[in-house]
């Protein structure tokens, strides 16, 4: 899988995916990560992207041209399944999204800066708008690093164990269950008597029992499909 990371802040990308997961996708050759500064593709002066927007109003705007320029020369280059743009008011990032962009073979995101990007780039270029939450960060850029990494370890090969992400939190709209390591018996604190009792049928019915009650009490509405 290839994706193209397109912004004004290539040196905010560097750290997120030079280490574990990210890095083994990365060194295994499973996922490129290619960041374009957007600055080097513009055909204004003094390298720059944005401006005061019509109608007044604080806060400046990402010009639609030196974006256009940009995807327009990675579209003759291959062929991308999404052109995907991060900001705070598109649909919300959960695991289902991110199960189905690790299937795609190569992928452009757009991280916005200051008041967001010329809506024509939107109209016209982007077919996906991603949010991770109800919140607003500084740049897209974060966003960007949380969607690459949920989505880069779904990439079969990066996980050691295979079946591993099967059982993450939200893979079946349920919350993991509680997990336990040495010493069983830390300060007093001792672990449930069942995962010490080998048999795998019992051990699973335990966990799985423990997920619903989890998500019941912490995100009910993940049972309800809200
Ligand atoms: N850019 C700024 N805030 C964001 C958010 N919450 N999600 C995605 N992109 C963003």
């Amino acid at each position: 899988m290839r994706i193209d990371i397109i912004t004004v802040l290539p040196e905010l990308l560097e750290s997120p995916f030079s280490h574990s997961m990210m890095k083994r996708a990365k060194d295994r050759g499973l996922l490129e990560i290619v960041t374009h500064n957007l600055r080097d593709h513009t055909p204004y002066k003094q390298g720059q992207v944005d401006d005061y927007q019509f109608g007044g109003g604080a806060g400046m705007v990402m010009m639609p041209e030196p974006l256009a320029i940009l995807i327009d020369k990675l579209q003759t280059e291959r062929k991308y399944d999404e052109v995907i743009y991060m900001t705070p008011d598109g649909p919300l990032f959960d695991q289902k999204t991110a199960n189905t962009l690790s299937l795609k073979e190569n992928i452009i995101i757009i991280c916005g800066h200051y008041k967001g990007i010329d809506d024509r780039i939107r109209q016209h270029y982007v077919t996906k708008e991603i949010s991770i939450g109800d919140y607003v960060l500084s740049g897209g850029e974060l966003a960007a690093a949380v969607v690459v990494d949920a989505v880069g370890r779904l990439l079969p090969g990066v996980l050691n164990d295979e079946t591993s992400a099967l059982f993450d939190s939200f893979q079946d709209d349920l919350l993991a269950p509680p997990v336990y390591t040495r010493p069983a018996d830390f300060r007093g604190w001792t672990i449930p008597e069942v995962l010490l009792c080998g048999d795998p049928k019992k051990i699973d019915a335990w966990r799985h029992e423990q997920s619903i009650q989890r998500t019941k009490e912490r995100r009910p509405g993940l049972l309800n499909d809200e």
